[in-house]
């Protein structure tokens, strides 16, 4: 009996070491930590329970059957984050670069399924060198059977991944697929092809920080939600995250109470919105105005800075905020930013957390890059988003809502629950002077004559009242009261019920 427990002491301490002190103080020196330090900071205190801790690789090509370490490369198992059950992988970069053999991926498939068979969320921290070369086929194998869990998972449970070190080829898609995307600054970055090849065949001389860091991504692709300064803090931020999430799709989020009285109202925002309909102000300032504790948790705040995304609570309840920021490009829609609030709003609607939306649009953004990226097709996107969206829906609109832009905004007719207008909303198909131009073309010499079309029209239309008539929004209200009348409307909502028609899926425009 002592053999077997000297043996498993053994083995643990040897999986513990990973690739070698040599090679962990190789980790730290790069400022990263090791995965299993990692996963100690993510997840509560004593919490974790690993998995696989004895899995070693099957390879015996290049000699590798001789250079077996416990645990091949990735650290799995399942723990606690504020008393809360996750899933987690995170890759040790000190085993074989972390890359990604047959067994390393059959860890992750393992803790994957799990996690949906108990409903929870999983957790990917990536620092790999990729497919695990000396495997060939394999590897890429074990890749597709990571992809194939993650499709499958999508809308199941929720699905993070920081990246926080190497992530290349491949390996970008398992992260591609999930949720939301974090990453480290100067030590991660992730790319299709590393700047070797891009040289060899684009001839574009780029760093690996230019091509695919964390600033790329966070500003220029989109393709990851957040850049943080360094592992503690990206770890400590995941666990911020997490606290707004449900554990599945069939949950709702966990509320956490707050002593923000719900009628709290906020005198300074009746002058916030300027007189002046040119003059931008910060919709930022409504939201933290608005939302439990002042508290916004913003996703994406570097990249389609024009449209603001995020999470925040309502009397403890998480709800995802979607809106234009007059600030940048006037708040227009264009197309990065429908592509940033569809796919936000729509994780939204999967896992059951409240949508509102505050509107303040000027339209779609003109021009000849925009119409030829395809803004009819990434416009739809949101539409498509709002429309098909289940939960509860809340819209504000707090100066403009012009054109198609207004019906995308979460109107009442995309099955809008609550919208409400402040009082110096114009909800229009224009505005008055682009409107007078086109319908009184034949006044276009006669300034004087145009600018009593532009009163004219301006005293018609540019007001709440024309969309109040139709009941095409519930109630104006005045922008102090703004976060009872949510609240409330949050209460009344509680247990709505609303399913679409059953489809295989539907075809949301790509
Ligand atoms: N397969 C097997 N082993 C790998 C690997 C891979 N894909 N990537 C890295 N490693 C190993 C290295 O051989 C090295 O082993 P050692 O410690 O025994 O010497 C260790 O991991 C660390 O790699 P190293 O290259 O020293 O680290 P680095 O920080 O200088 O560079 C990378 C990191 C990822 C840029 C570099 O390792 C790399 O280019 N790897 C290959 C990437 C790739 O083409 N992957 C396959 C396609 S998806």
């Amino acid at each position: 009996m002592q053999d077997i427990l000297d043996q498993l002491e053994k083995k643990r301490e040897l999986a513990r070491l990973g690739g070698g002190q040599k090679r962990i103080d190789a980790q730290h020196k790069k400022g990263k930590l090791t995965a299993r330090e990692r996963i100690e900071l993510l997840l509560d205190d004593g919490t974790f329970e690993e998995w696989d801790m004895f899995v070693e690789h099957r390879c015996t090509d290049f000699g590798m059957e001789n250079t077996k370490i416990p645990g091949d490369g990735v650290v799995t198992g399942y723990g606690m984050i504020n008393g809360r059950l996750v899933f987690v992988f995170s890759q040790d970069f000190t085993v074989f670069g972390g890359a990604l053999s047959e067994t390393h991926a059959e860890k992750i498939c393992k803790v994957m399924d799990q996690a949906m068979k108990v409903g929870a969320p999983v957790i990917g921290l990536n620092d790999s060198g990729g497919a695990r070369i000396q495997e060939g086929v394999a590897s890429l194998g074990g890749y597709a059977d990571v992809f194939q869990k993650n499709v499958l998972a999508s809308g199941v449970i929720p699905q993070i991944s920081m990246i926080m070190g190497p992530c290349a080829g491949g390996a970008v898609y398992s992260p591609a697929m999930t949720d939301f995307i974090f990453m480290v600054k100067d030590s991660s970055y992730m790319f299709v092809t590393g700047p070797e090849v891009v040289k060899t065949v684009t001839h574009e001389e780029v760093t690996a920080e230019e091509l695919g860091g964390a600033i790329t991504h966070t500003t220029k692709s989109g393709v990851a939600d957040m850049a943080f300064e360094n592992d503690v803090e990206a770890l400590m931020m995941l666990r911020r995250l997490y606290n707004y999430l449900p554990l599945n799709n069939k949950e709702k989020a966990p509320v956490r109470p707050s002593n923000d009285p719900a009628d709290r109202a906020d005198l300074s925002l009746d002058t916030l919105v300027p007189d002046n309909p040119n003059k931008p102000y910060d919709m930022k300032e409504l939201i933290v105005k608005t939302v439990d504790d002042g508290d916004f948790f913003e996703l994406q705040p570097d990249y389609a800075k024009n449209i603001l995304i995020g999470f925040a609570r309502m009397e403890g309840q998480t709800v995802g905020i979607v809106a234009n920021q007059p600030l940048v490009l006037a708040g227009c829609l264009d197309i990065k930013s429908s592509i940033k609030a569809a796919r936000f709003v729509r994780f939204c609607d999967a896992f059951n957390i409240p949508v509102i939306t505050f509107v303040d649009v000027p339209g779609f953004m003109p021009g000849t890059s925009q119409e030829y990226g395809g803004i009819i097709k990434h416009g739809a996107k949101l539409l498509y988003a709002y429309a098909e969206c289940t939960v509860p829906k809340i819209t504000v609109i707090t100066r403009k809502a012009y054109g198609g832009a207004y019906d995308v905004m979460s109107s009442k007719h995309l099955r809008g629950d609550v919208n409400l207008a402040w009082p110096n909303a114009e909800i229009a198909v224009m505005g008055a002077k682009g409107a007078v131009e086109i319908i009184f073309r034949e006044d276009k010499n006669d300034p004087a004559k145009l600018a009593a079309r532009e009163a004219e029209y301006k005293a018609r239309f540019a007001n709440p009242f024309v969309a109040g008539a139709r009941g095409f929004i519930d109630d104006v209200i005045l922008p102090h009261e703004t976060r009872k009348r949510i609240c409330r409307s949050l209460a009344m909502l509680k247990n709505k019920q609303l399913d679409n028609p059953w489809r295989k899926h539907g075809n949301i425009p790509l």
